[in-house]
């Protein structure tokens, strides 16, 4: 058996076995499936066995994966020969692929092939370490990688730079040997896929949409300001309030009549009730009252 680009037999390790954690990530991939479906778990168990061998696939880890997914091999082989993502035998430290499809080679992907070459003298595809040294660059042309909005691009292992051109990906080389890769996406700092001059969408809209944004500013801080008076008022000691008029206690008010006042006062005790009455107050005769006229009265 030989694959196109599979690395020689002397480069080859003799076994291959998930470790621990990639077994337990393995499984929790194929459980997505159905009973009977789990080889559609192929590509990301090949992902995950190329992160665990140093970013390239050995044979004998294709057929470990074919073996735990009960499929036949070639089925394995076939997937991992289509997709340039996965490498088959030792790459570069720094990966380069470059989209070379029409839309990249409309917007400049020779220029940046061309300073690939300059750079680290890699002219065309040099797509594995052909020593037993790792390399510092290893590179190949690929496909479409579904950034052409922003073409030309270039993938560095697992990142995306775009907007390139032969300075621009001079730049980034230069960082990569610095061992200080840039920010990914756009190297002009455009956002996502803005357009390179800037915003164009809704512009005759621009005045109303600012000025709607600042009445929505000044109400969130009309909202906030009486909140912020009674907390700063809720902070202060007890002793420095000013108590309020209408606060003071219905008790404090003794001209103040109520259903329950008046309640209590009917059912206090006779005697009291007779203390509290004005001496000429009238009601019914004290009970040692001595009606006039009469024998005990003297007269
Ligand atoms: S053509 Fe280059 S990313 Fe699509």
């Amino acid at each position: 058996m030989s694959f196109g680009h599979a690395a020689p037999r002397e480069m080859q390790p003799d076994s291959f076995v998930f470790t621990d954690e990639n077994l337990k990530k393995a499984k929790q991939v194929i459980a997505k499936y159905p009973p009977g479906r789990q080889q559609s778990a192929v590509m990301a168990l090949l992902d995950l066995a190329q992160r665990q061998h140093d970013n390239w696939l050995p044979t004998v880890a294709m057929d470990y994966i074919a073996d735990l997914l009960e499929m036949p091999r070639i089925r394995v082989y076939e997937v991992a020969t289509f997709y340039t993502m996965y490498h088959l035998a030792p790459v570069g430290k720094w990966h380069l692929q470059v989209c070379t499809t029409t839309p990249c080679w409309l917007r400049g992907s020779d220029e940046v092939m061309r300073a690939i070459k300059d750079k680290t003298g890699l002219a065309g595809n040099h797509r594995h370490c052909h020593g037993a040294e790792r390399e510092e660059f290893t590179c190949e042309e690929v496909e479409c990688l579904g950034a052409c909005v922003n073409a030309p691009m270039l993938q560095v292992n697992d990142d995306y730079y775009e907007d390139l051109d032969y300075d621009r990906t001079c730049q980034l080389i230069d960082a990569l040997k610095a061992g200080k890769p840039p920010q990914v996406g756009s190297m002009t700092g455009r956002q996502g896929s803005q357009a390179q001059a800037g915003p164009t969408s809704l512009q005759h809209m621009r005045e109303q949409l600012e000025t709607a944004a600042k009445a929505r500013t000044a109400a969130k801080a009309a909202d906030a300001a009486p909140e912020a008076a009674g907390e700063a008022e809720a902070a202060k000691p007890a002793a420095k309030r000013k108590p309020k008029a209408a606060a003071k206690p219905a008790a404090e008010d003794e001209t103040a009549s109520s259903p329950v006042k008046d309640k209590a006062k009917a059912e206090k005790h006779p005697d009291e009730q007779e203390k509290s009455r004005p001496a000429d107050a009238p009601g019914d005769p004290r009970p040692n009252d001595v009606p006039s006229g009469s024998p005990e009265g003297g007269e």
